[in-house]
């Protein structure tokens, strides 16, 4: 069996993401989209919520699961026995730094093969990060993550408002 893992912060998850997972899980017999701490990144939801909100955009796909895991992405592989990750990719300022954590993770676990898919060119500018952006400022999300995502980015922006 041809198994992958789709690892990932997912802070949140956007339409991009879904179209990377979606076509990986054509490609193998089965896909765990993983939620891990980056820990580059401040993260807007919990490890909960984003399994959450991962777990209620993908419940069409029959053969992916999501999970999460505080801990080097090489151990999840190990622990989960996957040898192959994916990762998308939108542009080739993506490109360095996806390839220095490809070295990094093959140093750490010459098993381990990294490969990338290219993202559908309608979300070659959606990232997490133009997402949360946009929402605290009011803009116009709703192209770029599912409806849920868009209720829980906006409930969450709200909550910090009231809270400030
Ligand atoms: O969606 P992101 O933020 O680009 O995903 C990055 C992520 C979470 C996959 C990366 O930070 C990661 O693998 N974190 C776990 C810790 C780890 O294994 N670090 C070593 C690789 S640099």
């Amino acid at each position: 069996m041809r198994k992958a893992i789709c690892p990932g912060s997912f802070d949140p998850v956007t339409n991009g993401h879904l179209d990377i997972i979606e076509r990986a899980s054509k490609v193998f017999d089965h896909l765990t989209v993983v939620v891990l701490e980056n820990p580059r990144k401040k993260a807007m939801f919990s490890m909960q919520e984003r399994v959450q909100m991962l777990k209620s955009t993908i419940s069409d796909f029959g053969n992916v699961e999501v999970d999460s895991f505080k801990g080097l992405l090489v151990d999840y592989a190990k622990k989960r026995n996957a040898s192959i990750i994916i990762k998308g990719l939108r542009a080739i300022s993506d490109f360095e730094f996806e390839f220095q954590m490809a070295l990094v993770n093959r140093k750490l676990n010459r098993h381990v093969e990294t490969m990338f898919m290219m993202t559908n060119n309608k979300y070659s500018f959606v990232s997490s990060s133009i997402v949360k952006e946009v929402a605290g400022y009011g803009g116009d999300i709703s192209s770029m993550v599912p409806s849920r995502v868009h209720k829980m980015i906006c409930d969450k922006i709200t909550l910090h408002a009231n809270n400030a």
